[in-house]
């Protein structure tokens, strides 16, 4: 019987499954650790044995991040036992009612304001503001009534970490799982597990300690350590791939970011390949000093055309927007458009400054960024960028190295990041 639970479930989970539930349940830690697979079951488990006309909600950054993290997986553990709607955000587990909400604002407290619910699943609790949790609680009123929510760590000042796991007041079960917990991935596909182990490790700093060593720690010091290391591996002298092909890119994107009186305009230039395999800075520029509309325009339309001249194409253009940007992308466009250019420029996605950094972090380790080497704005950057003491999960912006440029970068693939986004450097 015992050998049958181990083939099934991981120690750390059978200790989970096994142990007395409190009113919060918090399973933090590495990523692929199993902390949703093993929540999710002891979930369905403990709605299944609440009265039958008691309301449950699930929760998780978006109804779509939700849906992606767990209601696939939960319908996997239970089969036909759960069914849902994401469009009408309802679902029923063991014949209970599930509300579904995403709770990415502080809005969004107010879409549960009414409800009265026997329990509550928040998947990447961080995610979430405090003010709608502070809310699901007050709303979790019927006997016997719990949460269970999975996230991977923090800052040490989040307040999950302050307000949860700190706090001595409040009844609650905190699990904290590391990567290697996960005993059957390691077992069954040990490839993948290793890769991505190692993947974080020469990321190194902040994420290998959050993602998997599963600890609550500052972003600190150097950000992206492996170019810093070792910027050869990453800069190439021209864009051709391992056998000395020029490489026809998929998309080539310009990103820009507007200078305002301390700094300066940059438009970094990023090819990425077929598959979204690969992603090169080909080519930036630098303007210095006050620009009139007209002069950005132009030296816009000249970037445009030496781009397209070299990589037959230029696909997108991303610009930084807020304050006046939007204005000066308007007025863009309109040249682009009396000047007969065959672009349109879009609004950058800004994402979260933290995603930005792990997708390149990510694309470093996976062995999948390359950078010309007379990009040197871009190239500096790399080298000094550091995160800012004593703050949350923020990259020092004070005039010591050119941050814009590496906005302007990340303004040229935020909008791909989901394509771009692997576990592990992929094969084709
Ligand atoms: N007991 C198990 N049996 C089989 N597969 C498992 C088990 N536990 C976890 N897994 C698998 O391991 C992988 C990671 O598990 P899971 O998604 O639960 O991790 P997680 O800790 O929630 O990770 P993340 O922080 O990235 O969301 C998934 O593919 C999951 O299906
Ligand atoms: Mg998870």
């Amino acid at each position: 019987m015992s050998k049958k639970i181990n083939d099934m479930l991981n120690p750390k989970q059978i200790d989970f499954m096994l142990a007395d539930d409190k009113v919060i349940n918090l399973l933090t830690g590495s990523v692929r650790s199993g902390k949703t697979y093993v929540s999710l079951l002891k979930w369905a488990i403990f709605v299944a044995t609440m009265p039958e006309n008691s309301e449950f909600l699930m929760t998780g950054k978006t109804i779509t991040s939700l849906k992606r993290n767990c209601l696939g997986l939960l319908q996997d553990l239970v089969g036909n036992n759960f069914t849902y709607s994401t469009s009408q955000k309802i679902g029923l587990l063991f014949g209970r009612k599930i509300w579904l909400e995403g709770a990415n604002d502080e809005r969004a407290e107010s879409k549960i304001r009414g409800m009265t619910l026997a329990g509550a699943y928040v998947d990447e609790l961080t995610q979430i503001p405090f003010e709608f949790y502070s809310m699901l609680l007050s709303r979790l009123s019927v006997k016997g009534a719990k949460l269970y929510a999975t996230t991977n760590p923090d800052s040490p000042t989040h307040w999950v970490k302050e307000m949860i796991i700190d706090n001595d007041e409040i009844e609650k079960a905190i699990w904290t799982f590391t990567f290697d917990d996960n005993e059957i991935l390691k077992r069954e596909n040990e490839d993948y597990f290793n890769n991505l182990k190692q993947q974080y490790q020469s990321m190194g700093g902040v994420f290998y300690e959050r993602f998997i060593l599963g600890l609550w720690v500052m972003a600190e010091g150097i950000i992206y350590k492996q170019f810093a290391n070792n910027p050869d591996m990453f800069i190439r002298d021209e864009a051709v791939d391992k056998n000395g092909n020029k490489i026809n890119f998929l998309i080539v994107s310009i990103g820009i970011d507007y200078g305002a009186s301390q700094s300066s305009t940059a438009f970094k230039c990023t090819g990425i390949t077929p598959y979204f395999k690969e992603v090169w800075t080909l080519d930036e520029v630098k303007l210095e000093g006050v620009h009139t509309p007209e002069q950005f325009y132009e030296e816009f339309v000249k970037f445009y055309y030496k781009i397209v001249k070299k990589y037959n194409k230029c696909t997108h253009a991303f610009a930084d927007y807020g304050s006046l940007g939007q204005v000066i992308t308007f007025g863009l466009n309109r040249y682009l458009q009396q000047h007969n250019v065959p672009l349109q420029v879009q609004d950058c996605v800004k994402g979260q400054i933290i995603e930005r950094i792990e997708l390149d972090c990510q694309l470093f380790a996976q062995g999948r960024r390359f950078i010309l080497k007379d990009c040197k704005h871009l190239i500096n950057a790399y080298k000094q960028a550091v995160w800012e003491d004593g703050k949350i999960d923020t990259r020092l912006d004070d005039n010591s190295y050119d941050v814009d440029s590496l906005d302007a970068h990340e303004y040229s693939i935020f909008s791909f990041y989901d394509k771009l986004v692997t576990d592990i450097k992929p094969y084709y």
